[in-house]
Order: structure tokens, then C-alpha cells, then sequence
């Protein structure tokens, strides 16, 4: 919750609650990992400096939220946690990765860079703090 609540942009309202990831992961198909500011698996008590949360269906794993904290970035850690989520969902029979972005967000260039591409938009689907509507774009990488 400490990355959640210091990576997103208050602007566009994307961070979750702790009720709103609890009730995420009680459903029993959602998966979350951490990544410390090391590479690796936290540790107790290491603060963890991003994490991914991602819901899976049949042969299909959706990205629902993911963040390296601001203190953290542009190390790399962003690239290795998206490997991460890529494995563990290919063992969790995953053939396909999707994920849904705000047209914009600069997390595009990680995304087309590790291999996802475009398959669909929705015109004006999300509105921000200011009252202007964002389109949001649907990525997918095939595995
Ligand atoms: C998107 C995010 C997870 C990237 O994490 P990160 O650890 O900084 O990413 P990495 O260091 O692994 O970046 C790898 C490459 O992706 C690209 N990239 C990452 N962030 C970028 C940015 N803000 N602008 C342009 N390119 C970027 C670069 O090519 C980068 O390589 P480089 O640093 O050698 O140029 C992080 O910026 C974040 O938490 N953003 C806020 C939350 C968010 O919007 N999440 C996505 C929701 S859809």
C-alpha cells in the first residue's frame, strides 16, 4: 500500500484501496507479487519498491495494477517485475498477457518495449480529477 499510495497520480484516481486489493485477492484468481529495491523477493521488514497485481482466466492474465515506487525508477526494476509477472503467469497456464492503460501514460514505452502491442481502444473511457476524458488502450503480448 505504501507504493500504491505513492506511485500513482492522484490525477487520474488509479490507485486502489487496501479494501479494494483485500477484495481482490479473497476471489482466489488474482495474484500479486513485490520486488524489493534490490531485484528480489522482500524480505521481512524490507520496504518493497514496486509490486504487480494481476487477475487470471482461461489461458489469460490481465495486468490490473502496476508500480515502482517514484524513488525507485528507472533502474530497471519496472522491466524484471513485468519477466516476473510473465513467468508466473505462463506457469499459471497463461498464453496471453493484457493489460489496459490511459492513453499517454508514459508506461507505454516499458510496455511496447518488453513486447506488448495495441489490439483495441475505448474512446473517453476514463476521467480525470480535472474533468478531461482519457482514452484507454488495451495491450497484449502473446507468450
Ligand atoms: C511504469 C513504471 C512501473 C515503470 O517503472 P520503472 O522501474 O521506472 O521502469 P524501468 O526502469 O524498468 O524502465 C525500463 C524502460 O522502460 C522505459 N520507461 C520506463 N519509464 C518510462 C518513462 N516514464 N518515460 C519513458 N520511458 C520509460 C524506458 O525505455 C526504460 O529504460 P531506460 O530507463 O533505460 O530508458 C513506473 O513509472 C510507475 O510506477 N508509474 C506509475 C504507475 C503506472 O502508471 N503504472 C502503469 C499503469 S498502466
Amino acid at each position: 500500500m505504501a507504493v500504491m499510495n505513492s506511485a500513482f497520480d492522484p490525477l487520474y484516481g488509479e490507485a486502489w484501496t487496501r479494501r479494494q486489493v483485500e477484495d481482490a485477492l479473497v476471489i482466489g484468481n488474482c495474484h500479486y507479487q513485490l520486488i524489493s529495491p534490490s531485484g528480489d523477493d522482500p524480505h521481512d521488514g524490507t520496504p518493497a519498491a514496486g509490486f504487480y497485481l494481476s487477475r487470471h482466466g482461461f489461458e489469460e492474465e490481465e495486468l490490473l495494477l502496476f508500480a515502482i515506487d517514484p524513488a525507485w525508477r528507472r533502474r530497471g526494476l519496472g522491466l524484471s517485475l513485468l519477466r516476473e509477472f510473465a513467468d508466473a503467469a505462463r506457469n499459471r497456464g497463461a498464453r496471453r498477457l493484457l493489460l489496459e492503460m490511459r492513453r499517454g501514460n508514459p508506461a507505454e514505452t516499458l510496455y511496447r518495449r518488453f513486447g506488448f502491442a495495441p489490439i483495441g481502444e475505448r474512446p473517453n473511457y476514463y476521467r480525470s480529477r480535472d474533468g478531461q476524458t482519457i482514452d484507454a488502450i488495451t495491450f497484449s503480448f502473446d507468450m
